[in-house]
């Protein structure tokens, strides 16, 4: 892994070299709240005050390999609204390239509400606007990025037949996220390396209710179809499960601030250490920390951090 944070000669464009990381995915304008409980059906909760916050799965994925020195491309829509402006400056900032990031005219930029509760729990419901539109079209013109990435990172914010068709387009190792979960293909599972669901995601995957112990996520995992599945599991770490082995991987000891985009900054740190031809053991070791530290600031961009940063963070040696 490296530690070497993008700068402002971070290259992009279609001069630049060919990214080490691929993202085809979402970005939506986070509106954050935090809230002392969150609402149940017809209740109304008084909280505090709202931030505007760059996230969605895609572009927090992408934002977190970059801050850890992959030379990443995000493939995806925003709106024409002043949101779109926004996100794609947050990314760019980040040292994301977003050449390959549409602008959808007449439509509006992805949307998440996200209540943020006092244990770091949130609650999000997204609308998804320019996500929505992504497309074949999409895969086509980012054929190129998506055959030369060493590793291509999904999620299911965007239509999961443009997923598919990326997954099939991509020419490295591809890690799905499959989140929010919905039913999976085997056409798109078999064009998948690293399957990454959390705990509720791999119970509505396996058709199951949450697991309440290692081995139960270790049966439900190997109900899906998939080559390999890495089952991020909060506080109690992640679990690599294959056919024949389990790997456990604990997490450090942390007290969130706030869990958004904490999954998303495992996804990030996966695809910095196995674009570097890591081990998927030593993958989720750093996707564990990188993960960890980002639950201790607030938001999905914001608290996405440098390798330095994770040091700092979590106080390591
Ligand atoms: O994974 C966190 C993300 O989920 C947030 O940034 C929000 O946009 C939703 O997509």
């Amino acid at each position: 892994m490296s530690d070497m944070a993008p700068t402002s000669e971070t290259p992009r464009g279609p001069t630049a070299l060919p990214p080490e990381v691929c993202v085809f995915g979402s970005a939506n304008l986070d509106i954050v709240v935090r809230v002392p409980n969150h609402p149940v059906a017809g209740e109304t909760v008084l909280g505090g005050d709202h931030l505007r916050i760059s996230g969605g799965k895609g572009a927090n994925q992408a934002v977190a390999a970059a801050l850890l020195g992959r030379r990443v491309t995000l493939v995806g829509r925003v709106g024409d609204d002043p949101a779109g402006a926004e996100l794609r400056a947050a990314i760019e900032h980040h040292g994301v390239d977003t050449s390959l990031l549409q602008t959808e005219i007449h439509c509006p930029s992805g949307l998440a509400l996200i209540a943020v509760g006092p244990d770091g729990d949130n609650s999000i419901v997204v609308s998804p606007g320019a996500n929505d539109r992504v497309s074949v079209d999409d895969v086509d013109r980012a054929a190129h990025a998506l055959q030369q990435a060493a590793v291509t990172l999904l999620q299911l914010e965007v239509p999961i037949e443009a997923v598919t068709e990326a997954a099939e387009a991509a020419g490295g190792i591809v890690i799905l996220n499959p989140a929010p979960a919905q039913a999976l293909t085997s056409r798109l599972l078999e064009s998948v390396d690293v399957l990454v669901p959390n705990e509720t995601e791999l119970a509505l995957l396996s058709g199951s209710p949450v697991a309440t112990t290692f081995d139960e996520a270790v049966d439900q995992a190997r109900l899906l179809p998939a080559a390999r599945t890495v089952v991020t599991l909060g506080a109690q770490g992640a679990l690599i499960v294959d056919e024949t082995s389990v790997h456990h991987q604990p997490a450090p000891s942390v007290t969130p601030v706030d869990t958004t985009a904490a999954g998303d900054a495992f996804c990030g740190a996966l695809a910095d250490v196995l674009a570097e031809g890591g081990s998927l053991n030593d993958a989720v070791g750093w996707g564990v920390m990188v993960g960890s530290a980002t639950t201790l600031r607030l938001g999905a961009q914001t608290s996405l951090p440098t390798a330095a940063e994770v040091a700092d963070r979590l106080r390591l040696p």
